[in-house]
């Protein structure tokens, strides 16, 4: 059985991932993760490829080895993985509720982590794994501080993940967006620290984010980037110095 499996499933960049991988891919499943099952079936309902609904907790650790272990009894063949479970919380590192906190690092990190390493036994040449990351992960981010630092993971653990698979025939893209407008805005500024960042110039759409994702892992590229500000602040994030890259998101987050 050849099958993609998405995380984040339920809405945004997931959820369209889901979208263009029916379209443009061959396989006898999609399964998609996500707690909200109701908002999974609505992704299920949009494509021809028969889809399989997982609602899981990704923050939880008994959640993620039980999936591990559906993988063992399934054994499907992974032909494309795509992590996009995720959030973030604005405010001060301070502020931010300590669960919030240890969800984002459990969510972001961990279950990213376990995916791909669940994953990776059935995965053969030709597989690919998709990971979100972010442009947050070039450049230290106050006021978005926790999310950043572990956007930062997910792009260093998925460049050192496509050098070791590439051998492998299989590979591994990090997606470094700017800001896209899905319902991770809304979720980020529903915490107490909302206030320290309201501007979100540079908005894109999810569609042709996750087409030129598409299109950069099939072609084996390590990352993804869509857009003038995701472009400008990979390559200002190499030029400038930390406390430079700072003071310009200090100057336009309000
Ligand atoms: N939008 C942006 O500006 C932006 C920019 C750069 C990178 N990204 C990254 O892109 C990825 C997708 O985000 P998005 O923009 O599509 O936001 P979104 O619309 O809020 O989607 C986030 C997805 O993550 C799932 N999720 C969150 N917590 C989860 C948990 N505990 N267990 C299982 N699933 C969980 C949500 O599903 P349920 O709520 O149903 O569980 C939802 O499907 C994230 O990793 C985000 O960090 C977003």
């Amino acid at each position: 059985m050849k099958i993609a499996i998405i995380t984040g499933a339920s809405s945004g960049l997931g959820k369209e991932f889901a979208i263009q991988i029916d379209r443009q891919e061959k396989l006898d499943e999609i399964w998609l993760i996500a707690r909200d099952r109701g908002a999974l079936s609505l992704t299920a309902s949009a494509l021809r490829t028969k889809s399989r609904i997982i609602d899981l907790d990704l923050s939880k650790q008994e959640n993620r080895d039980s999936f591990s272990n559906l993988l063992k009894t399934e054994a499907p063949y992974i032909k494309i993985l795509v992590n996009a479970a995720g959030f973030g919380k604005i405010g001060a590192t301070e502020i931010i509720a300590k669960q919030d906190i240890k969800d984002m690092i459990e969510v972001n990190i961990c279950a990213l982590t376990d995916m791909c390493l669940a994953a990776r036994p059935f995965m053969h040449a030709g597989s690919r794994i998709i990971n979100m990351a972010s442009v947050s992960g070039f450049i230290p981010l106050p006021y978005l501080n926790v999310y950043a630092a572990t956007k930062a993971f997910v792009l260093r653990f998925s460049q050192g993940l496509h050098d070791e698979l590439k051998s492998k025939g299989i590979a591994v893209t990090a997606v470094c967006p700017y800001w896209v407008d899905t319902n991770f805005i809304p979720v980020a500024k529903n915490s107490p620290g909302a206030k320290s960042v309201t501007n979100f110039p540079f908005i894109t759409k999810a569609q042709p984010v996750v087409q030129r994702a598409l299109c950069d892992n099939r072609k084996g590229n390590i990352h993804s980037f869509f857009g003038f500000a995701s472009n400008t602040v990979h390559v200002l994030a190499h030029i400038m110095p930390v406390c430079a890259q700072m003071a310009v998101w200090n100057m336009i987050r309000r």
